[in-house]
């Protein structure tokens, strides 16, 4: 048995959890000519513009893929410079965002981080009322990392293991008391999920197009939820 939450979506209805792939933005960036971090500076901006879009159709959880546990391999310039990026984008558009209703959340583990901006996503986080749309940033995210987590959380919770079921690890993932995404885009033309999500998207829908992140727009965003009013989920029924 598991207390796992059911998805909340029925047909015809926004799916309520759509989970982003950023990815793409250092080839937007030398197919213009441009370093590869105005690639990023164009994508974190885009970040905004899709969550509201989502916002206003209906759908109750976002979550953006924004560095992951390997992205560390990367040149330190670009690391230090995508950092730099997002120190200024909780500085110049975060509390916009919080101040159209959206809550910001942290996926990820903050040490690895500088400390500008793990204070900038803790001071988001402590600060976000409400969950009318919930704004996952997954940073220093690695699906792995996470499930090691929730596992050391619970085993040392539990005494000696029987008590450990699919609801303990769900409730010690980061994203603990978010529903499971249902549908997870990743634009950027890669047919992978590059350590994302692995247990909850269990049973999201995937939806991968060749489109690059900074160019993803509202009409690209109104193509993936139809693709996904089109599929049929059947979690293992019929
Ligand atoms: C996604 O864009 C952002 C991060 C992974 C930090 P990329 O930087 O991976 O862009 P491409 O895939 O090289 O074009
Ligand atoms: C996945 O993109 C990680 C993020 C978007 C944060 P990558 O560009 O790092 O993925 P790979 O290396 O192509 O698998
Ligand atoms: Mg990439």
């Amino acid at each position: 048995m598991t207390r796992q939450k059911e998805p909340v979506r029925k047909e015809g209805n926004p799916p309520a959890h759509v989970a982003f792939v950023m990815d793409g933005n250092g080839r937007w960036a030398t197919s213009r000519g441009l370093p590869r971090l105005a690639g990023h500076r164009e994508g974190i901006a885009n970040v905004e513009k899709i969550a509201i879009a989502l916002k206003k159709r209906g759908v109750r959880y976002m979550t953006i893929y924004m560095f992951s546990t390997e992205n560390w391999k990367r040149p330190k310039e670009e690391v230090d410079g995508i950092f730099d990026l997002l120190v200024e984008w909780f500085r110049d558009t975060v509390p916009c965002l919080m101040a159209q209703g959206v809550s910001i959340r942290h996926y990820g583990k903050p040490d690895r981080l500088p400390s500008g901006l793990a204070e900038a996503l803790h001071e988001a986080a402590a600060t976000s009322r409400g969950d009318d749309f919930v704004l996952g940033l997954a940073i220093d995210y690695g699906g792995r990392a996470e499930i090691v987590d929730a596992i050391r959380s619970v085993v040392s919770a539990s005494h000696g293991g029987e008590h450990i079921d699919e609801s303990a690890i769900a409730d010690a993932l980061y994203t603990s008391g978010v529903p499971d995404p249902d549908l997870i885009v990743r634009p950027g033309g890669e047919l992978r999920l590059s350590n994302y999500m692995l247990w909850q998207a269990a049973y999201a829908e995937l939806y991968f197009i060749p489109v690059l992140w900074p160019d993803f727009d509202e009409l690209e965003l109104d193509r993936a939820l139809k693709a996904f009013d089109e599929r049929h989920r059947r979690f293992g029924g019929l």
